[in-house]
């Protein structure tokens, strides 16, 4: 399938890359619907991109946090100070570093003994805030694992034949196993994804991604999800390979 991409050098050029495209992509949303819906990304490559966010003054200034709502896209089914945690590390990177008001943070918990109520109670947060419809998050962001899982999306799990939940609670083949993810029932109708994707490890999976057929019917998750809005790919060269 053909990847719109950006390739930058490194992590760091990608991580700013993403953030400007990310605050202008806000900015259009705020101005459009009065506020803008994100769906964060957890593991380790979006850190920087977080960092730069709360540590650069230009950044910080130009976003309009009063109006900025954080949710995740997947989260490990952990408590929220666990080291494993989605949320802990976008809450150590970004959000006590800047004035975004609580009520506009929105993880996943890992509050109940069996993570399906977790799932349905993040499903009721998620109405709560977007009515009936189904979300349309003005940007959610990506990452991609080496056997090409996204959010917590596993090559061969029947989530990615979900047609009708939000969120879901999975077995993943990853540690932690047991995960919460949001289904392309939500992943699809985002108006803007950014896949953020470094390092060699990921050069195969990027190079398979690219030769496979562009049917949606791909054994690679993310090469499966076909969000209705714009999907770009930011890689740095050693992923891109070039
Ligand atoms: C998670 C993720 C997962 C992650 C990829 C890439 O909770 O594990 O959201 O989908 O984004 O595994 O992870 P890295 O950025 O650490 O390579």
């Amino acid at each position: 399938m053909k990847l719109d991409t950006r390739i930058l050098p490194d992590i760091d050029a990608l991580s700013r890359a993403a953030l400007e495209e990310l605050l202008s992509d806000l900015k259009n949303a705020i101005k459009q619907r009065g506020r803008g819906a994100i769906a964060l990304s957890g593991g380790h490559t979006p850190e920087k991109m977080y960092s730069l966010w709360a540590a650069t003054e230009k950044y910080r200034s130009e976003t309009d946090w009063n109006r900025v709502h954080l949710f995740w896209g997947d989260e490990r089914y952990v408590p929220q100070d666990d080291p494993l945690s989605n949320y802990r590390m976008a809450r150590e990177t970004l959000i006590d570093l800047v004035p975004i008001p609580a009520a506009n943070v929105h993880p996943m918990l890992a509050d109940y003994p069996q993570p399906e109520k977790a799932a349905e109670s993040y499903e009721a947060e998620m109405r709560k805030f977007f009515g009936a419809e189904t979300p349309a998050f003005d940007l959610q962001l990506m990452g991609l694992g080496p056997e090409g899982h996204t959010a917590s999306l596993f090559p061969g799990s029947p989530a990615l034949e979900e047609t009708e939940r939000w969120v879901v609670a999975v077995e993943a083949p990853a540690t932690p196993p047991r995960r919460l993810t949001l289904t392309p029932v939500v992943l699809n109708s985002a108006r803007n994804t950014f896949f953020l994707v470094s390092g060699a490890d990921k050069r195969e999976i990027i190079a398979a991604i690219r030769k496979e057929p562009d049917s949606g019917s791909s054994q690679y998750p993310a090469a499966r999800l076909r969000p209705v809005g714009r999907v770009l790919w930011f890689l740095d060269e050693a992923a891109a390979g070039t």
